[in-house]
């Protein structure tokens, strides 16, 4: 058997080619897009979907041209939350038209193209899939998405990472470094230590970080029309308790209400004017800010 240091160049395998021309094809398809945005965290269930959907709805309504890539391939939940789910896919002169939002966001999402009830699959090269093999066929499928669907001109594109601190170093080496990054976190100790390696993984490489923004900061009570404290951290943080080092866009409470709407998949026209909804349009404007103030990469 061959040894890694055996092997002259890359074995015949043309690999580095290879991964050079599925980086050529996800950059490509960019071309048209002002701004790329990647909410990640590095925690499952924080509510980066979430809010990808209410901040692009946010920046909808003052006018931008945004559409969202749901690149949770295997836990898709943009096409429920944004109500895309049965959408019909319709080809265009060359490319595949997107599906839209009833407020005008184009989405795409595994969830409009595989039924809840099945696992999206990639053949795998060896038995018992190795996480280089499908790191491999999510970075070529991503390639695919941006080339076969029409994204045309926009001025935000806003990719919904899955979880996982690794995943989210992985997704800025395949979006490239145009890419900036939000990072999502509620307040407790043990999901902000999660999205502090995040940080410090992603400071390491080229994308810029433009900040956090805690969500489930509270809950807010429509009943008393007051912000009640979630976890017991949140009032009162302890001596020494971890910061992330970078801007914090805002905090946004937990609404039953917006939890309904995204499962219902009723995108809001506009935010509603409670204590939610105003700090959602909060982060919104600090997102706009920031991203206004992001120097622009050459294309
Ligand atoms: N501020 C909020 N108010 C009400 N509900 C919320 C809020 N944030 C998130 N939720 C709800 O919490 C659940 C988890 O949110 P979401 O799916 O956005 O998290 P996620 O970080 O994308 O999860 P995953 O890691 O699985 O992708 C959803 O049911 C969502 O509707
Ligand atoms: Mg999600």
């Amino acid at each position: 058997m061959k040894r890694y240091h055996d092997i002259v160049g890359d074995g015949g395998s043309r690999v580095l080619e290879q991964v050079a021309e599925q980086r050529a094809r996800v950059t490509d398809g960019l071309a048209g897009v002002r701004h790329l945005v990647a909410v990640g965290s590095g925690k499952g269930g924080v509510g980066k979907s979430t809010l990808t959907l209410q901040l692009a709805g946010a920046l909808r309504a003052r006018g931008l041209r945004i559409a969202i890539l749901d690149a949770d391939f295997n836990g898709p939940s943009q096409a429920r939350m944004a109500g895309v789910q049965e959408a019909l896919f319709v080809p265009g002169s060359h490319k595949v038209a997107l599906p839209r939002t009833t407020n005008g966001i184009a989405v795409f999402s595994m969830g409009s193209m595989i039924p809840e009830s099945e696992a999206l699959e990639f053949e795998s090269a060896s038995h018992g899939e190795s996480h280089t093999w499908r790191a491999t066929r999510e970075f070529a499928l991503l390639g695919e998405i941006l080339r076969s669907f029409e994204w045309g001109s926009l001025d935000l594109l806003m990719f919904d990472l899955p979880p996982g601190a690794e995943r989210t170093v992985q997704y800025a080496e395949y979006l490239g470094p145009r890419t900036s990054f939000v990072l999502v976190t509620i307040p407790s100790e043990v999901a902000r230590g999660v999205v502090a390696r995040s940080v410090a993984a992603l400071s390491k490489g080229p994308n810029r970080v433009l900040g956090y923004v805690e969500n489930m900061s509270g809950y807010y009570c429509r009943d008393c029309n007051a912000i009640k404290p979630l976890f017991d951290s949140h009032d009162q943080p302890a001596p020494g308790q971890r910061r992330l080092e970078i801007p914090c866009l805002g905090t946004v409470p937990f609404d039953p209400e917006l939890a309904r709407h995204c499962d219902r998949g009723i995108p809001l026209a506009e935010l509603p004017d409670t204590p939610v909804g105003r700090a959602l349009e909060h982060v919104a404007q600090q997102l706009l800010d920031s991203l206004e103030s992001t120097p622009e990469f050459p294309r």
